[in-house]
């Protein structure tokens, strides 16, 4: 069985790893899906998110990182996939994920939705929270991966390494 993995990713964090590696070890494949929103402003481009991914999930034989525009169930359904998977940080994500499960059911009636409940020492962690600290100087190694370090430090610095 196959599931996607859909996120802006903006960047890749631990958490967003644990539940990769979680969903690695339950389904034959994982495909974690980019979205390609031209009217959000993202930190990373859409090819910078995924070469970020692309780099921290490399030793990883059945994960595959893909983009993705326009609804996520048009989306599934050209990959095959009717399974999407996203993880429940805290009861406040709980509201956002209920209504986007009830939309993608109601626009397509096979899609299923599941949650992995993210490990506690990850409950606290967003990409927005990421971001923030690095701005401010703060130390986000315990966050993010050296790579996706590197890449939020340059970015911040105006691209000067
Ligand atoms: O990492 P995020 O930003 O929480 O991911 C949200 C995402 C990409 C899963 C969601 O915004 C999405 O699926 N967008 C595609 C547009 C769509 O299908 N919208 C209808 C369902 S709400």
């Amino acid at each position: 069985m196959n599931v996607i993995y859909p996120g802006s990713f903006d960047p890749v964090t631990y958490g967003h790893i644990d539940i990769i590696d979680r969903c690695a070890k339950q389904f034959d494949r994982v495909i974690v899906s980019v979205l390609n929103n031209t009217a959000k402003n993202y930190m990373f481009t859409i090819e910078e998110r995924m070469d970020l991914l692309k780099k921290v999930l490399d030793k990883y034989e059945n994960v595959e990182v893909d983009s993705f525009n326009g609804l996520l169930v048009d989306y599934a359904n050209k990959k095959n996939c009717p399974l999407i998977v996203r993880g429940l940080r805290a009861v406040s994500d709980f509201e956002y994920e209920m209504q986007m499960a009830h939309v993608n059911k109601k626009l397509q009636e096979n899609i299923e939705t599941i949650y992995l409940v993210s490990r506690e020492k990850f409950s606290y962690l967003s990409s927005s929270i990421v971001k923030e600290v690095a701005m401010y100087g703060g130390d986000i190694s315990c966050f993010v991966p050296k790579e996706v370090e590197k890449a939020l430090i340059e970015k911040i610095n105006g691209g000067e390494k």
